[in-house]
């Protein structure tokens, strides 16, 4: 009767339309590779343990291998009514080599299928994540050596505060990244375990070899628990920590060259193409580059508390709310990926305005902490040199005079210990007196020059 199939119409509308929510195929697709890859493994190690015939397991791994080659020239068709990327290239492998197909997934589930898929990836884009952090770290050091000599204002409260060398500054963001480095190494560690083997749950009851998998899939161990196996997903967490932080370190350094190409400032000015002009103010040139990663790095850090977020409730072992893992974590590996491909390009063409900066760093109040030292060297205790120097900047500030144009008289009318000498200090003998390990002197920079340039030699 009609009303039956009007009925069933809507239902079936309605399950279409519902089912929509289900489907992960237009981002999972983003792991064909790595799910190509272990499905090849698998097919392998079934073979070798007798479990599937030689002959299907080498017509799976041709009808994977011809899958890749369609998908890679865009030719492959993809069915969002097949839900996700592991269903898609199943059915593609029945429809390309027949029976054999329904073979491949013996002894395994989705769940430790994607748990793989998702480790394989890490452990690429953590390659790819460290090696452009290490050409930031060239960029920088390329600047620091560029403008070795050259002594800037050094701030704290954004304030003026002692000169230091640029080279140093720029050297304070390659320990940044170094720890960057460090920590998306760790990651990859963590990441480096085979979950493949761990079936839905509680293991496969087929004699698998997971060794033979680790090994060919160039794992260096095997994951300890199948529960824990299909259920984590900390590495991932671990990456968008990484990237929170990395990503928050170029946010830093964004608001710097903003701050440092602003006209009150004029300490740099980044190269044409990483400006761009105002649609009505024609002299502008606006370093959007940098304020973009400032920005984009907010939505880093919303990805990662997305994930905490999702994982939080969890019951063991999989649920489907670990395919929401993806979306949020692609997002930052391209947020991150390119904010990295901007800094290594847009650095090398980064120019330093050294007259203006060295003359900053060289006005009275840079210089006032080391004028407090030169009295404690004439034997005032530090505390009273602190504010004999605080009276003598006030004096100052009330004359508008420069405190390396106040006359010898007025020196000693603060204290009877200021001689000819109080002349001497300038902020390149400020800069060069920070002579400690870890200090801005420039012996000291040298050193972390030479020690950074072997860092990047060995990696
Ligand atoms: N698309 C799923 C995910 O990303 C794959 C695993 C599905 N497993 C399942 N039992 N439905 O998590």
């Amino acid at each position: 009767p009609l009303s039956a199939v009007l009925a069933r119409g809507i239902v079936v509308c309605c399950m279409s339309q519902f089912s929509a929510y289900t489907v992960s195929i237009h981002y999972d697709r983003r792991l064909y590779r790595q799910d190509i890859a272990g499905s090849i493994a698998h097919a392998r190690m079934l073979a070798r343990q007798g479990i599937i015939s030689d002959e299907d397991s080498a017509s799976i791994a041709e009808g994977l291998g011809r899958i890749q080659l369609e998908i890679q020239a865009d030719e492959f068709p993809w069915d969002p009514s097949l839900e996700d990327l592991h269903m898609n290239i199943e059915r593609r492998l029945h429809d390309l080599i027949g029976p054999a197909a329904g073979r491949l997934h013996t002894g395994r589930s989705r769940n430790d299928q994607i748990a793989l898929d998702m480790r394989l990836y890490t452990r690429e884009v953590v390659e790819e994540v460290i090696s452009g952090l290490r050409q930031v770290q060239r960029a920088l050091l390329g600047l620091a050596r560029r403008y070795q000599p050259v002594v800037m204002p050094g701030y704290t409260h954004l304030q003026r505060a002692q000169p230091v060398l640029f080279a140093h500054h720029m050297l304070a963001y390659f320990e940044m990244f170094q720890r960057d480095i460090g920590r998306f190494g760790d990651c990859r560690r963590r990441a480096d375990v085979l979950p493949l083997g761990s079936g839905a749950l509680a293991g496969v009851p087929y004699p698998t070899d997971r060794e033979f998998l680790a090994k060919e899939l160039g794992f260096s161990g095997i994951s300890a628990n199948s529960m824990d196996a299909v259920s984590d997903r900390d590495f991932v967490v671990e990456f968008m920590a990484a990237s929170a932080l990395g990503m928050m370190h170029f946010s830093r350094m964004s608001e710097e060259l903003i701050i440092w190409s602003s006209g009150e400032f004029g300490f740099v000015r980044l190269a044409e193409e990483f400006t761009t002009g105002s649609s009505i103010m024609p002299q502008k040139r606006n370093p959007d580059f940098a304020e973009l990663a400032r920005g984009k790095t907010g939505r880093v850090y919303g990805d990662l508390m997305g994930l905490l977020t999702t994982l939080k409730g969890l019951p063991l072992t999989y649920n489907r709310d670990l395919q929401e893992d993806k979306e949020g974590f692609f997002d930052t590996v391209d947020t991150l990926h390119t904010t990295i491909q901007v800094f290594a390009a847009m650095l090398p063409g980064m120019e330093l305005q050294s007259e203006r900066v060295e003359s900053l760093a060289g006005e009275s109040g840079m210089l006032a902490t080391d004028l407090a030292d030169y009295l404690v060297g004439k034997g005032v205790p530090f505390r009273e040199a602190h504010g004999i120097m605080r009276a003598l900047c006030r004096h100052c500030d009330e004359r508008e005079i420069h405190l390396l144009h106040l006359p010898l008289a007025e020196y000693r009318e603060f204290s009877t210990h200021f001689a000819a000498d109080v002349y001497d200090i300038t902020a390149a003998a400020s800069a060069a007196a920070r002579d400690n390990p870890g200090g801005t002197a420039p012996s000291r920079v040298a050193q972390a020059l030479d020690l950074a340039e072997q860092i990047l030699e060995e990696t």
